[in-house]
């Protein structure tokens, strides 16, 4: 895909990534997890919440034309809050913000990534080269908690 961007996020793209990660959430992440805890993640991914978040995370944004199809954040060593437009996935979008923030991390000294991978990503990951950790889980949501070197 030629049109595509990748650039830091600012606080006026809080809206489109929030709408972004809820579409995503509920339409890619529901196909494992129940309907309620789906609905605690939505909520978690509010507008304003976004926003709240930018001032402590790298938040970065995959941008085609001016629609935002992608998004990543650093949080410190965690790779946080990746999702990708479910009419764009499996097009290489995913693996493209991982690149780039892993050498975001780099240059900024972070010498190991962690991540708290959904049951829907855990495949997606290992591809990427993160290995399985532990199994987590918070508010009755399990997660993957897995790392790679950098
Ligand atoms: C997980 C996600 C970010 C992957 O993004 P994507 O743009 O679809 O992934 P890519 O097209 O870059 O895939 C890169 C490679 O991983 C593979 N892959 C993608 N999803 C996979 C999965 N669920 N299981 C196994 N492999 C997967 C692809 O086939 C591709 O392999 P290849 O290089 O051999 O062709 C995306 O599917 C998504 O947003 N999922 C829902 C939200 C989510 O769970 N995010 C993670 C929160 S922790």
């Amino acid at each position: 895909m030629e049109d595509l961007v990748i650039r830091a996020a600012c606080l006026d793209d809080a809206a489109a990534i929030s709408t972004l990660v809820q579409r995503t959430v509920r339409i890619s992440n529901g196909k494992d997890y129940p309907a309620n805890s789906i609905e605690l993640i939505v909520a978690n991914f509010a507008a304003d919440k976004v926003g709240e978040r930018m001032a402590e995370r790298d938040v970065f944004v995959c941008q085609q034309g001016d629609r935002v199809v992608g998004t990543i954040a650093l949080g410190g060593d965690r790779l946080r809050t990746l999702f990708v437009d479910p009419d764009l996935q499996h097009t290489g979008i995913g693996a493209r913000l991982v690149d780039h923030l892993e050498a975001h991390a780099r240059k900024g000294g972070v010498r190991e990534l962690t991540l708290s991978s959904s049951l829907t990503a855990r495949g997606f990951y290992e591809r990427m080269g993160y290995r399985l950790i532990a199994l987590e889980e918070h508010d009755g949501v399990s997660t993957f908690l897995m790392g790679k070197l950098l």
